[in-house]
């Protein structure tokens, strides 16, 4: 596996694939791999012949006081689990080959409507920074198909819209959560849980379960949040939101099927995301 730091010698590999007739897939990240992102790049080697990922910590999706000096930069580590699972070519730039002239006054996508509430209203301006880095990889890898994880389901919801409006030729191939054994998503940001918070944190998943099978044998949509959300609080957990949409993110009513729990929450410094799918009753 190659890993290229800069755009040029990018799309002079790029261009080799591409002469060569062979179908790009691409795995974006911010790195600090773990089982999660690796099956992106199994994900993207099924559906391409040759894997680019890309390692990012992307400054522009971070709010203040957020994670962004903290969040794990591991790259040795990550070439080699990369490597291991069959990617191809790794791409991971800095800040100054991404954003050469700077954040100040950059050009941004915003998906609106599907970027607000849940994730998006705690985060204010998260999404913009997503699809607007997204957009920027896209331009530069172009790729045939590109995989992400459905643990972000709202992310993965405005990639969707960001490709449908924008007219890229990508096609988004959403790839389900990877889990630990007790249940908890993984996630990079699970290594800021200690050994006590690490216990608790497999409650996230198990009230989600718990809400589903509520929910799906007909009970009461408002009054099952409220004891999902009392349930999360009596584990240690300061919730954020639960909430059950329409699996496109929409409003439930009365006519909604197939629905989503998402849930994000803290559980000390930490803040843990969620979700589940389920089909609501006639
Ligand atoms: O899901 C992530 O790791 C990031 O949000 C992404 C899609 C790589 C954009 O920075």
């Amino acid at each position: 596996m190659r890993t290229l730091r800069d755009i040029p010698a990018l799309r002079e590999a790029l261009g080799e694939y591409r002469r060569r007739g062979q179908r790009i897939g691409l795995v974006p990240t911010m790195g600090n791999l773990h089982a999660g992102h690796l099956s992106l790049v199994e994900s993207a080697r099924r559906h391409a012949d040759v894997v680019v990922a890309t390692i990012f910590v992307n400054p522009l999706q971070f709010g203040a006081g957020e994670d962004l000096d903290a969040y794990p930069r591991t790259l040795a580590d990550d070439q080699a689990k990369l490597e291991a699972a069959g990617c191809d070519l790794l791409f991971a730039p800095s800040d100054a080959t991404l954003y050469p002239h700077g954040l100040q006054g950059l050009a941004q996508v915003s998906v609106p409507v599907v970027s607000e509430g849940l994730c998006g209203g705690s985060r204010p301006g998260h999404f913009d920074g997503v699809a607007t880095v997204v957009a920027i990889l896209f331009n530069l890898v172009q790729p045939d198909v590109a995989c992400f994880g459905e643990k972000d389901y709202q992310q993965l919801a405005v990639i969707r819209k960001l490709v449908t409006d924008l007219h890229f030729p990508i096609e988004i191939v959403g790839v389900p959560i990877v889990r630990a054994e007790d249940g908890l998503a993984l996630s990079s940001r699970n290594g800021y849980l200690d050994a006590r918070e690490r216990a608790t944190a497999a409650e996230l998943q198990r009230t989600l379960i718990a809400l589903r099978e509520a929910l799906e044998a007909g009970a009461p949509i408002e009054a099952t949040l409220e004891t999902g959300l009392a349930r999360l609080r009596v584990a240690g957990f300061e919730p954020d939101y639960l909430e059950l949409r329409s699996n496109d993110l929409a409003a439930v009513n009365a006519t909604t099927r197939e629905a989503v729990l998402l849930v994000a929450a803290r559980l000390g410094k930490t803040r843990l995301i969620d979700n589940l799918t389920l089909t609501l009753p006639h």
